[in-house]
């Protein structure tokens, strides 16, 4: 779709992409379909007219996030997903899941930093064993290219701001050295294999069906949770550690640039997702706070406590995104504030209170 024809590569724009879709039926495969971005995914390949094949164990996802999904988008595109449950630790399972694919849109993983402290074994099972299997049966089966879920914990104690892809430290937890691991087997695959990947390095992202319940949820959906259910609701640290919190449909996007993008300088390259914005969780308290407020009057004498910083965590996190702009085309849609106003809705509508 990019127009080389007098030598400079044009970015496709994401309205492009999604014209593209409309026209033309690809085979995808999101390994980690029934989760947080898997499911968003899919809900989006499925509304352009794709076909999707889902791998999942559902170890952190659910079967209601494809209901949803299945609800949202109706029979006629729902005949179009076929599910596979299985493990991306079973080489069967994955080579079953990407027989014909065009393109590998791999997100499954033990997505917490914190539960890879406490299961480090699991957590290099699945996230870098899982992910050689993918990449391996995606290079058997031929795929076009696999687009992989990478992680913003890989800039670890490099204290750059706003963080550069080619800057990174030294990883502060067995998730973190996870993530990058599947960065160089990528970056492998392509050397040996002539693979074509693209990693996405997500920061923070958030919005509907990410799971609020148990010890391992993310910071929005836990306090929205926390805030709708009238329990109390725990700011690490003293509230100054900063996030670039970046909305789902924006990390959808990436992916859908990254799969299609022909600019041949795009692949085999990791790209920052998120906003180039940095929030406090103290500002991101105060935002949520606001935006509830006016559905739940119980939250007019509603006061955060503080505990302890968590382990593993990093101090602040930030974005550079002018290679993923630049190379891909990437322009997210939703800022903050326009993202959270989606996500309580969705929140409030399935969490009711
Ligand atoms: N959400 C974020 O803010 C964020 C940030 C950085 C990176 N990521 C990465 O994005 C990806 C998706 O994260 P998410 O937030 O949607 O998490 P999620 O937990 O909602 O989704 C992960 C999915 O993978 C599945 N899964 C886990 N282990 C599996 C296995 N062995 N075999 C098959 N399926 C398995 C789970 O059942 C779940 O459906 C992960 O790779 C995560 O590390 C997420």
């Amino acid at each position: 779709m990019a127009d080389y024809e007098d030598g400079t590569p044009v970015t496709t724009s994401y309205q492009d992409v999604r014209e593209h879709l409309q026209q033309q039926q690809y085979r995808w495969v999101i390994t980690g379909v029934a989760g947080f971005i898997g499911s968003n995914l899919l809900q989006c390949l499925l509304e352009l007219g794709q076909r999707v094949v889902g791998l999942d164990s559902f170890l952190t996802g659910h079967r209601h996030n494809l209901e949803q999904v299945r609800d949202t988008v109706g029979p006629e595109a729902w005949r179009r997903f076929e599910l596979i449950e299985g493990d991306i630790r079973d080489v069967s399972a994955c080579n079953r899941a990407c027989a014909g694919a065009d393109f590998v849109l791999h997100q499954a993983a033990l997505g917490s930093v914190t539960r890879s402290l406490h299961e480090p074994l699991l957590c290099n099972d699945i996230n870098i064993g899982g992910c050689l299997n993918v990449l391996e049966a995606a290079r058997l089966a031929g795929a076009r290219r696999i687009v992989y879920a990478a992680s913003s914990a890989s800039y670890g104690d490099h204290p750059a701001l706003p963080k550069q892809e080619a800057l990174i430290g030294k990883p502060l937890s067995p998730y973190a050295l996870t993530k990058y691991v599947n960065e160089l087997y990528a970056d492998v695959y392509a050397r040996c294999y002539a693979s074509e990947c693209i990693g996405l390095r997500y920061f923070n992202v958030f919005g509907p069906r990410q799971d609020p319940a148990g010890a391992y949820a993310a910071v929005i959906p836990q306090w929205i949770a926390a805030m709708i259910g009238r329990r109390r609701l725990v700011i690490n640290g003293d509230g100054e550690t900063s996030r670039d919190f970046c909305y789902v449909a924006n990390a959808v996007q990436a992916n859908l640039l990254a799969a299609l993008t022909d600019r041949k300088d795009a692949v085999n390259q990791v790209y920052n997702v998120a906003l180039n914005e940095r929030t406090s969780l103290n500002e991101l308290y105060l935002m949520l706070h606001g935006l509830l407020v006016e559905h739940y009057p119980h939250l007019r004498d509603y006061q955060p406590e503080y505990g302890e910083f968590r382990a593993g965590d990093v101090r602040h996190s930030q974005a550079d995104i002018s290679k993923a702009s630049e190379l891909l085309g990437y322009a997210p849609t939703h800022d903050l504030r326009r993202g959270l106003r989606q996500a309580l809705r969705w929140y409030m509508a399935y969490l009711g209170g």
